[in-house]
Order: C-alpha cells, then sequence, then structure tokens
C-alpha cells in the first residue's frame, strides 16, 4: 500500500482529482468505481472544475457506485443516487445511463444483488475511490467474520448509523440497511484510492497500517491488493 500523508483536506482532494484525471485520460472509457460521504466532496468539486476547464471528458466514462441506503429512492436527497448526480453526474459530461448506482428500492433484493454483480463484471473496474468508515467498513462491508464476495444487502453497524446521522435530522431517519458491493468485487478494480481525512479517521488509518488481514477490519484487506493509495489528510 502506497501512503501519502498531507495537512489538508484541500491536498488530498487534489492529489486524488489528478490521479482520477491521469486515469481518464490514459482511457477515456475508463470505469471507475465511486464512493459517497464527505470524504470524496472535494474532489468531485475539483473534477468538476476539471471538466469546466476543458481539461477532462466524461463522455464516455462509466461508474458504479459503492453502495445505496435500502428503502430510499433516487430522488430522496439522502439517497446515494441523489449525491452522486448533485456532487458530480449534473455538473460534467457523462451520460447518466453510464453510472450505476443499487436500487434501494428493489422489491427483490437478490435479484438486484445479482444484476449489479453482472453489470460490475462485465464493466471491470479499472479505478476505485474509496472512504473508510471509522470502524474500518469499505462501502458497507461492516466488520464481520468472513470478507463479502459479490453485493449484498448489509445491516448497519450502530456506529456506522451514528456517524450517518449527521446527514439526517434525526437519528431514527437513518436507514439500517444498505445494499453494497462486495468486498471481491472491491479488490478486482485495477487501481484503488482511498480518501481519508481528520482526527476522527486518524485511529483506523493508524491500525490500518499496522494490522494483519482482517475480516474485523474490512479495510485491511486492501494490503493485498497491488495497486492501492491511502491519502489521509491531517485535517
Ligand atoms: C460511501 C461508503 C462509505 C464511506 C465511509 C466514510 O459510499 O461507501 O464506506 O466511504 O463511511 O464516509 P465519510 O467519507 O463520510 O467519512
Amino acid at each position: 500500500m502506497n501512503f501519502i500523508k498531507v495537512r489538508t483536506y484541500a491536498e488530498m482532494s487534489k492529489i486524488a482529482a489528478d490521479m482520477v484525471e491521469a486515469q481518464i485520460k490514459s482511457k477515456p472509457d475508463s470505469v471507475l468505481g465511486l464512493a459517497t460521504g464527505s470524504s470524496p466532496v472535494g474532489m468531485y468539486e475539483l473534477l468538476i472544475e476539471k471538466y469546466r476547464n476543458g481539461l477532462l471528458d466524461f463522455s464516455k466514462v462509466r461508474t458504479v457506485n459503492l453502495d445505496e441506503y435500502v428503502g430510499l429512492s433516487g430522488d430522496n436527497d439522502q439517497s446515494y443516487r441523489y449525491f452522486m448526480n448533485d456532487k458530480l453526474f449534473n455538473h460534467i459530461n457523462i451520460d447518466k445511463n453510464n453510472t450505476f448506482v443499487p436500487n434501494g428500492l428493489a422489491k427483490d433484493i437478490e435479484k438486484e444483488c445479482e444484476d449489479y454483480d453482472k453489470v460490475i463484471n462485465e464493466l471491470g473496474i479499472d479505478f476505485q475511490v474509496l472512504g473508510v468508515g471509522r470502524n474500518g467498513h469499505i462501502g458497507f462491508n461492516e466488520p464481520s467474520s468472513v470478507f463479502s464476495k459479490g453485493t449484498h444487502l448489509e445491516l448497519l453497524k450502530e456506529d456506522t448509523i451514528k456517524a450517518n446521522s449527521r446527514f439526517f435530522e434525526r437519528i431514527e431517519d437513518v436507514p439500517t440497511k444498505a445494499l453494497t458491493m462486495g468486498i471481491e468485487s472491491i479488490m478486482s478494480a485495477k487501481k484503488i484510492i482511498l480518501v481519508s481525512s481528520g482526527e476522527a479517521k486518524r485511529p483506523i488509518i493508524e491500525k490500518l497500517l499496522d494490522c494483519e488481514v482482517t475480516p474485523l477490519i474490512p479495510a485491511s484487506i486492501l494490503k493485498n491488493h497491488p495497486d492501492v493509495t491511502i491519502i489521509f489528510s491531517e485535517n
């Protein structure tokens, strides 16, 4: 694992955005695996700026997102589909038909997971962007006794619900279930970056650098991947 430590969120975002830019320039039809949450927002802003300045063309880019809350429609402003449209897709020249997010309203969850895996397998992820939860989750793969394989339903841990409640009016409003890409799919990406910032994330980042690979710290699996860069900012 490559580890880059910087002081500010802006520096972290710039390094990450420059890496995405290099990826798209080297392969204009790249498949990007994308994350929501606070960590990649600055990177998305810079990608929009690069697009506006004529530096980046997203017309051939395809994206697959890591996860979606169960029970929220894409119109709900708390859904991850809404987040992606709002923070990135609405502002660049990507074809929304080429952007994939699990359907949180799917009646048949099992089929939705199978279909999502088919999309991931057919596209193949070139470049995966990750954040990390304080408990070490990636996507919504929570600490567990085994590493997950494909897309599946995950019951969110209390710590994750608490952390995500900052985006909701009341903690009771935070969905307790999500569909998430599996660990094996994340690991299938050719290249992975993980962005993370601030004091609250320092302990998990330090643990990650030190620990053995264990499903109790899902992000520890990244140690087995040949091309991972963790970018951590102190602030
Ligand atoms: C989001 C996701 C999560 C977040 C993680 C960190 O799609 O998959 O694993 O990356 O919870 O969230 P932030 O960046 O908000 O601290």
